[in-house]
């Protein structure tokens, strides 16, 4: 009761001493509005009969029919002659409590040889927690799961729709969510071992690995039609090197999930990517003088294996990130063009390949100041010129990378030749914008300065990255981690991308971690995630008018993710469209997908009758 005596003093006392704020520009417009008479003023109406009246309504989701499929290779069989020496085998699982011993020990590759990579690895606190041990059958999902949540009342009101070949998916990588990690021949991964932090690590993930046909089943009855998964190179060729064995396993794995896809109307984005490390500086092995063959002939046998199924290909995943020293970003380079090549002209595939990237957008503090602007060309020509010079303009690398990799490798006019459009699309993760200006306050001396000197604080992007606009406000409404929600600098990043690297652009990844979410007790508070709605939806909304109102060529946008999952030694980051119940692997929708699906599909064009 006493906070109505506060309230009703409050509002006597604002009547007579406030000062009012308003903004300087006059009041926010509203173009919707045709006519504001000033002396208007309603009627209130007669008294009459109240009734309580249900204000929502009840509306289901229903999956998909499956179409039909396109081809967009040879089969496999007419395919694999293309590469010399392939031999298949099997090696099971590791068990490290194992009481015999393997006795092949004259096998390269034998049993033992495997054993002993995973001896070698020695990964820390390995134990089996896992629920699945074999592919959990797929169930249809109950419609009670289908009923859509009530739609957020704010939202976008625009009459735009997604052009033919814009596709809407969901994306998800091995390591975050496959677990399985020492089954059916798999070898130790970078992300298994190799990272020698204290993050925590994880062997069980999502278990994808077993429970991929109820995943797809689940993301087929939501109506996504295009998913995006990246094949772990550990599961395809244990020894990684040209000549050692295939696992058989393994390919078949990757074989039944496409398959299965392909039945669900699904069309898919694997990424014939390898195992990861973390961070710049951290290594990803690009630099080892066996990468560019080992790397070529991996991707060689996965794509005339599935190369008749998949439309499109993805080399590599944000390389910059795992890349060394120059050397790697050399190796990078060309082992994508020999690929792109290798797919375009000897297996003469139909569908597109290309890469994609990181960069959060580099926004300059103030525009009008050159010198931000300056830092901004600055981070983000070295984020993504380093690769897309080449390989989108044929033009060597950019001066922010030269100045910043001094052993860079020099490009000769028959490398950039080769180099010079070897991606059918620009691919990037555009999470969010970032505030950037010089290290020191209007001076461009200080940007030199830290790329000469790799133990700068700010090495290498060497700027100032801040959330803070001019206007001392965050940049946008921030989430459990670096990522704040700012479509209209999307719509500006597309126009840079488009008119930098004269490519079509498509969003390989984004998506919002919610404050919070992980420590939400209730499940149905977790569900109702409109911070996540609001994220997707206004970023959608910016593609749209990027489109039509820019003329910029997006065509596509893969959601990050489909499902809460292990980010890199986190489960507190929840980027999922659906939770996941680390005890039963039970999957459940979030609100923010139905709303997503429901924007997109509202926004497709309806296909002419035949
Ligand atoms: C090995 O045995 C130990 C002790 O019984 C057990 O805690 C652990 O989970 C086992 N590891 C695996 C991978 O089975
Ligand atoms: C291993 O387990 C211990 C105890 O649970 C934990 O503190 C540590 O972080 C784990 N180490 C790794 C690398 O996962
Ligand atoms: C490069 O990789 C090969 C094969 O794994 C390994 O034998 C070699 O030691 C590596 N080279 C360097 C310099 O680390
Ligand atoms: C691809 O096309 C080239 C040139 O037409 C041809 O020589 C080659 O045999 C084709 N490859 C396949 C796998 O059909
Ligand atoms: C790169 O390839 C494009 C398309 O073929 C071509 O227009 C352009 O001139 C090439 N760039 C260079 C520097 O050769
Ligand atoms: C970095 O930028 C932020 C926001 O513009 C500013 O508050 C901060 O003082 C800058 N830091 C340095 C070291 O200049």
């Amino acid at each position: 009761m006493a906070s109505w005596i506060t309230l009703l003093l409050f509002v006597l006392a604002s009547a007579t001493a406030q000062q009012y704020y308003i903004p300087v520009a006059g009041t926010s417009s509203r173009p919707q509005c045709t006519a504001t008479p000033s002396c208007l003023q309603p009627t209130y109406s007669p008294y009459s009969a109240f009734s309580y009246s249900l204000t929502e309504t009840i509306r289901t989701a229903t999956s998909v029919q499956p179409g039909p499929t396109t081809t967009y290779a040879a089969p496999a069989a007419s395919l694999t002659g293309l590469i010399s020496s392939l031999s298949y085998t099997t090696w099971g699982k590791w068990d490290p409590n194992a009481t015999t011993s393997a006795t092949d020990t004259d096998n390269p590759y034998g049993n033992a040889a495997w054993t002993a990579l995973w001896k070698f690895a020695n990964p820390p606190n390995f134990t089996e927690t896992s629920v699945f041990s074999t592919t959990v059958l797929p169930t249809p999902v109950p419609t009670s799961e289908l009923v859509l949540p009530p739609p957020d009342y704010f939202g976008p009101t625009d009459c735009y729709y997604f052009p033919d070949d814009f596709q809407f998916g969901v994306a998800g990588s091995a390591a975050q969510i496959e677990g399985a990690t020492a089954d059916e021949g798999k070898s130790p991964s970078l992300v298994d071992i190799l990272i020698q932090d204290d993050r925590p690590k994880d062997y069980v993930t999502n278990e994808n690995y077993y429970y991929y046909k109820q995943e797809i089943e689940r993301l087929a009855s939501m109506g996504v039609k295009h998913y995006s998964f990246s094949i772990a190179w550990c599961r395809i060729l244990p020894f990684a090197l040209p000549g050692t064995p295939v696992n058989q396993q393994g390919l078949d794995h990757y074989s039944d999930l496409i398959n299965f896809l392909l039945e669900k109307v699904l069309c898919y984005e694997p990424i014939g990517s390898s195992s990861e490390a973390i961070g710049w500086l951290h290594n990803g092995g690009y630099q080892n003088e066996t990468f560019v063959d080992a790397y070529v002939n991996y991707a060689k046998i996965v794509m005339t294996h599935y190369a008749d199924r998949v439309p499109i290909w993805i080399t590599f995943n944000e390389p910059l990130i795992y890349s060394f020293n120059g050397l790697s970003v050399d190796h990078v380079l060309k082992a994508h063009a020999q690929v792109y090549h290798f797919y375009k002209e000897s297996i003469n595939g139909t569908g597109k390949v290309s890469l994609k990237f990181s960069d959060n957008f580099g926004v300059p503090r103030d525009p009008a100041n050159p010198n931000d602007v300056y830092a901004a060309d600055h981070f983000n020509s070295f984020q993504l010129g380093t690769f897309c010079n080449p390989i989108f303009l044929g033009q060597d690398y950019p001066e922010s990378y030269k100045q910043t990799v001094s052993d860079y490798v020099p490009l000769t006019p028959e490398d950039l030749a080769y180099i010079n459009g070897t991606a059918d699309f620009l691919g990037i993760d555009p999470y969010t914008a970032t505030v950037v200006s010089p290290p020191v306050e209007d001076s461009i001396d200080s940007i030199l300065a830290c790329a000469a000197n790799p133990s700068s604080i700010y090495f290498p992007y060497c700027v100032n990255q801040s959330w803070l606009t001019t206007t001392g406000w965050n940049i946008g409404y921030r989430s459990q981690y670096f990522v704040y929600i700012t479509p209209t600098y999307l719509r500006l990043y597309l126009s840079y991308l488009y008119n930098t690297f004269h490519a079509p652009i498509v969003i390989t990844e984004f998506g919002f971690p919610v404050f919070g979410e992980a420590e939400k007790a209730d499940l149905s508070d977790e569900l109702y995630d409109t911070p996540r709605s609001i994220y997707y939806l206004s970023y959608m909304s910016e593609i749209l008018k990027s489109i039509w109102e820019d003329g910029v060529h997006v065509a596509g946008a893969f959601a990050w993710s489909f499902a809460d999952n292990w980010e890199f030694g986190d489960y507190s980051q929840h980027f999922g469209l659906q939770t996941v119940d680390r005890t039963t692997q039970e999957r459940r929708y979030k609100k923010s997908f139905f709303d997503l699906v429901d924007f997109v599909n509202t926004r497709t064009m309806p296909k002419e009758q035949s």
